[in-house]
């Protein structure tokens, strides 16, 4: 069977897409669906193109043992609608942010929201961290912990 191809996709693509990538990588290999599944992370902005992820988010996500290794990049209509089955955005203004870049409409169904694989939270949304403190980034998480379980049952 053709591997499954994830895009998680948040703003600067430094704090939460990238996590998502170092959490569902964990269960991937927890797993043993590294022939199956495979993911990447994006931001729909270009103001970190190039750069490691957030020191802070590395730092919380590595005491959980997950593995940050993901350099910034802009999410790229011209590729990326196409090469991914699957398009996780972060939160409403992501999912927004990449409709409107899908101007024939035709990759709609692939998008959708990380907190829509949650079991346990019941948030709105994986919230942006960047302009907060130290529990911002454990609460996003907390969270993608949750949807990236979801995630690997449902796929
Ligand atoms: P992210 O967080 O979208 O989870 O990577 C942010 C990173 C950078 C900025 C905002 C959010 N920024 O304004 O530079």
């Amino acid at each position: 069977m053709k591997k499954k191809k994830i895009l998680f996709v948040c703003l600067g693509n430094i704090c939460r897409s990238p996590a998502a990538e170092a959490v569902m990588n964990f269960y991937i290999k927890k797993n043993k669906l590294e022939d199956k599944i495979e993911c990447d992370s994006a931001g729909t902005a270009n103001y970190h193109v190039g750069e490691k992820a957030d020191p802070r988010m590395i730092k919380e996500a590595e005491k959980r043992k997950y593995v940050m290794s993901s350099i910034a990049r802009q999410f790229n209509p011209r590729k990326d609608f196409e090469e991914f089955d699957y398009i996780i955005v972060m939160d409403d203004s992501n999912y927004e942010n990449i409709l409107i870049l899908d101007d024939k409409k035709a990759y709609t169904s692939k998008v959708s929201k990380m907190i829509n694989y949650c079991s346990k939270f019941k948030v709105s949304e994986v919230s942006d961290p960047y302009y907060g403190g130290e529990k911002g980034f454990n609460l996003v998480l907390d969270v993608l912990e949750d949807a990236c379980q979801g995630l690997i049952k449902k796929l």
